[in-house]
């Protein structure tokens, strides 16, 4: 089926789509927004312009909307939509609370149109090539993976600043770094959650978050934001017992490090402080470790609608399902729970 998609808001993520859903065979049919100006920025495109939700909503080419409005209007507009008979594609966050979530699954499941959810950091290269890492056992026995996010630049904007509107990282950028890691390891269970999360610049909403996630295959996940620390860390780390990977940006730079076969060679050397000496945390000896490339991965975020196109014809099985984006906001409510009292949480896992 051809998706003929209406985009609900017109904002800085309606118009990525309106540019990026084409080059996967999407048909940008209207948008609206309720911003005069917004919906100006789409006349002379061809495209057709409306000021609500509601109007879209009765324009009969449109089969499928994508909810690009602020977070905490995606309930309201899903619910819309599904009684209008469109699929729907909610951006991330895809809801506030597991609750909500449930209710539009249950209305576009009533309604009998699809439904999902944007996790577009699926497609990332620099978190595939961790994933690939793992699922190749790279580094042999994984014990530790860090997931880190760092701007000094200390901005949040417009309403991301706001809790009524869903604003804060969490929501932001954390639904991301959560997603991605259970996509990296879909049959690990998870089985605690710790965090901390806290208000560095902004009053109102968070800005930085910890999370550590104790799986049950060994490892601990550490995720970290921070809208403000000023020298950044590696994007990622993972650790095994048979060597260390490294992502450093969103670019890619990085490298696979490997103990070398001098180091065996090599007596240890002992480092004095000025305090007393240690053997265990001296430098490694040049040619101690082995720097090789990273894996390669391939990566087309096309394929995020190529996919939706196939599930609306009955040729494929959605690759981002609402099971697993329930699952990562029954995380990020446990990591607020763990927050707010200070403590790890249990984490049930709910087989649905
Ligand atoms: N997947 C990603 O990589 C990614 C990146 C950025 C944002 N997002 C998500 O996209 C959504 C939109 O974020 P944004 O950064 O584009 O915000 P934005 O503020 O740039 O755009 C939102 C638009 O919605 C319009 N709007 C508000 N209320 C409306 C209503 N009732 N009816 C119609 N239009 C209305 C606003 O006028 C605005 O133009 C959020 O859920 C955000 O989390 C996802």
């Amino acid at each position: 089926m051809k998706i003929k998609l209406g985009i609900i808001g017109f904002g800085g993520m309606g118009k990525w789509h309106a540019e990026n859903a084409p080059r996967a065979g999407v048909e940008i049919t209207a948008v609206c927004d309720v911003d005069e100006q917004k919906r100006r920025e789409a006349i002379g495109s061809g495209i057709r312009t409306y000021q609500s939700a509601e109007e879209l909503l009765a324009d009969y080419e449109v089969n499928t909307v994508i909810l690009t409005v602020p977070n905490f209007l995606h309930k309201e507009m899903c619910l819309k939509a599904a009684k209008a008979k469109k699929n729907v594609i909610a951006e991330k966050p895809a809801a506030m609370s597991v609750k909500e979530l449930d209710e539009m699954e249950e209305a576009c499941k009533k309604a009998g149109v699809f439904f999902t959810v944007h996790q577009n950091r699926r497609w990332d290269k620099d978190m595939l090539i961790v994933k690939k890492a793992f699922d190749e056992q790279l580094l042999g026995n994984i014990f530790t993976i860090e997931s880190k996010l760092h701007s000094g630049n200390g901005y949040m904007h417009e309403w991301h600043i706001y809790k009524k509107f869903g604003g804060g990282m969490l929501y932001d950028w954390g639904v991301h770094l959560i997603d991605q890691i259970l996509f990296m390891m879909p049959e690990a269970k998870i089985k605690s959650v710790y965090a901390d999360i806290k208000n560095i610049l902004h009053e109102e909403v968070d800005d930085y978050f910890k999370i550590l996630l104790k799986m049950d295959n060994g490892i601990t996940v550490h995720i970290e934001l921070s809208t403000y620390i000023l020298e950044y860390q590696p994007r990622w780390l993972a650790a095994g017992d048979k060597g260390t990977l490294i992502v450093k940006d969103f670019g890619c730079e990085g490298s696979l490090l490997k103990t070398g076969k001098l180091l065996k060679r090599l007596p240890p050397r002992i480092t004095e402080t000025k305090a007393g000496p240690t053997r265990q945390f001296a430098p490694v000896p040049p040619g101690g470790i082995e720097r090789k490339m990273l894996p390669k991965v391939e990566t087309n975020w096309s394929d995020f609608y190529h996919n939706i196109a196939e599930v609306l014809d009955g040729k494929a099985e959605p690759l981002i399902k609402i099971t697993e984006v329930r699952r990562v906001l029954l995380v990020m409510e446990a990591i607020w729970k763990s927050s707010e009292s200070g403590e790890a949480i249990k984490f049930e896992e709910m087989n649905r």
